[in-house]
């Protein structure tokens, strides 16, 4: 497995990971151009055997902030590293001392994931998805 730059031209195995782990929540297409194609965004693929499997993107909004804005692996690559990988491949790019992400509070495979990562939780967002889930907000402080 690779973690390679991803460009305008992975939109749509970028629609097609966001449809299988998403479903209702997946970002419109209007969307998922801008973050393959506005500038200053850390935009990482996960390759395997020639095949894009996964996807992150990590943006600057504030002064000393970042936001990991998404990050996916398709269900059949998922619990194999592969969202790890991603998720370090951007925070190294990233040059804010701090990270942020927000999750389903029902999401506890991300959960984990960024709690391993050092993340921790910092607030919610109440009735932020569409089905008015709640968001919850975590962040990373890092030496950077
Ligand atoms: C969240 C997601 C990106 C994680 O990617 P992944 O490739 O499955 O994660 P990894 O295999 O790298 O796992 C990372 C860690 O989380 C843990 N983990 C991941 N999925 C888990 C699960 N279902 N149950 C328990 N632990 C889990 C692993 O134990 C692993 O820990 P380790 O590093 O000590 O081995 C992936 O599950 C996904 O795409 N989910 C759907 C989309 C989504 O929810 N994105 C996040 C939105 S905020």
């Amino acid at each position: 497995m690779q973690i390679l730059p991803a460009s305008i031209l992975d939109l749509g195995p970028l629609r097609a990971i966001e449809r299988a782990c998403f479903d209702r929540d997946a970002w419109p297409l209007l969307d998922l151009m801008a973050v393959l194609t506005f500038p200053d965004v850390i935009r990482l693929k996960a390759v395997e055997n020639g095949r894009m499997i996964g996807f992150v993107a990590g943006d600057t909004r504030d002064l000393g902030l970042s936001w990991i804005a998404t990050i996916a692996v398709l269900p059949e690559y998922q619990n194999q590293g592969v969202g790890r990988a991603l998720l370090e491949a951007c925070e190294a790019k990233l040059t804010t001392p701090r990270v942020r992400l927000c999750l389903r509070t029902d999401n506890l495979s991300a959960l984990r994931l960024y709690e391993k990562h050092g993340y921790e939780r910092v607030d919610i967002w109440r009735a932020y998805y569409k089905d008015r889930a709640d968001a919850l907000v975590m962040e990373k402080m890092r030496g950077v």
